[in-house]
């Protein structure tokens, strides 16, 4: 390059790009080869010049036009490196700050117990079953030879729902019961199951509650005995206190939908209120050889069949288990109270290292 103009334009053009931040460099990149720009004008006018001057004067303007170009593209390529370190350092994770926690809420005492229970029946062969709320009033009495004057049926003890007038009048479930029908409905013997479920009664004070829990067990098949409800019956109670040499005792009582029926005690001291010690008893489920009856009204010859059955009041075994004195706190939802009785999600219900 020999033109003193040139030289000058391509010295002033590489030193402001190379001071160029990168709005300026882009403005300085139009003005110099924007189609209004210097060099893109130098550029257009070779076209009116004779072919030898054009010649000449062409190679020094493209000269001039490549020196320019490479220095704009340097200048960016620094200024690209520059913005992405920026932008790493900016977005840089902090892999030692701490976790956030990632579990705030526990299992309520009730699902626990249900878990519980559920654990240790299924290790014995049951399968759980459920059944709706709402019940007829066949399905929770008359099904279960639970007889007319049975106080049971009084309207102040059951929450009876709006008749549409049919012979069965729709009721909340008193018990989980009921499901011993359906299932004995559905299903061929031999049958094992348990029934955990929300039932509902007329009842409110510090251990009552209009709406609580149960869970109903049902064995049926061809030899089924009192020794085998005795022997299923002690074994889940030891396995839910986790007390091997537990106290059980089955005390003579009446159910309609049993006989024989027996009453389940387990051993505790009144006045501490330590379960497995001491000399009372304590009262903790119903149970009995399964009415013929009952086999009857669904369709089973009690002569080929007969089996057990047994109701646990879950909120009452629950208590018991962990010391909680009044029933209503269960369904008060108090924060403090479930992170205190509440149990980890993360810890499910498992007999290997005992309930
Ligand atoms: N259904 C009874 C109740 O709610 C409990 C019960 C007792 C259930 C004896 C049974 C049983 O299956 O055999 O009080």
């Amino acid at each position: 390059m020999t033109d003193p103009d040139l030289l000058q334009l391509r010295s002033d053009s590489e030193a402001a790009i190379g001071r160029a931040d990168p709005a300026t460099l882009e403005s300085l990149r139009i003005g110099l080869l924007g189609k209004a720009g210097q060099i893109t004008s130098l550029l257009k006018s070779l076209g009116g010049m004779e072919p030898e001057a054009r010649k000449a004067r062409g190679a020094e303007v493209n000269e001039l036009k490549a020196a320019v170009t490479v220095a704009l593209e340097a200048r960016k390529a620094i200024l690209d490196e520059a913005a992405l370190s920026l932008r790493l350092q900016a977005e840089k994770i902090d892999i030692s700050a701490p976790a956030r926690p990632e579990v705030t809420g526990t299992i309520h005492p009730i699902s626990r117990t249900i878990e519980e229970i559920t654990a240790i029946f299924t290790a014995m062969g049951f399968s759980i079953k459920d059944g709706p709320d709402i019940e007829d009033d066949w399905y929770n009495f008359s099904a279960l030879n639970i007889p007319a004057h049975h106080p049971a049926r009084a309207m102040m003890d059951t929450f009876y729902l709006q008749a549409d007038g049919g012979e069965r009048p729709p009721v909340l479930r008193t018990h989980t019961s009921p499901v011993q029908i359906r299932t004995l409905l559905q299903e061929p013997p031999p049958i094992r199951i348990i029934v955990p479920g929300r039932t509902f009664r007329a009842d409110h004070d510090a251990t009552h509650s209009p709406m609580f829990h149960q869970t109903e067990g049902l064995v049926i098949g061809k030899d089924i005995s009192l020794g085998h409800l005795k022997g299923c019956l002690i074994d889940f109670l030891r396995a839910f206190f986790d007390m091997p040499q537990l106290p059980v005792r089955f005390r003579a009582s009446y159910f309609p939908f049993t006989e024989p029926s027996m009453e389940v005690d387990i051993g505790w001291n009144r006045k501490t209120g330590e379960i497995g010690k001491g000399s009372d008893w304590l009262e903790i489920l119903g149970s009995g050889m399964v009415h013929p009856n009952v086999l009857a009204n669904c369709g089973i010859d009690p002569r080929e069949y007969q089996g057990f059955a047994f109701g646990v009041g879950i909120e009452r075994i629950t208590m018991l288990k962990h010391g909680i004195a009044d029933l209503r706190l269960f369904y008060e939802s108090d924060v403090r109270w479930l992170r205190h009785y509440g149990f980890s999600p993360l810890a499910p219900a498992t007999l290997h290292e005992g309930i």
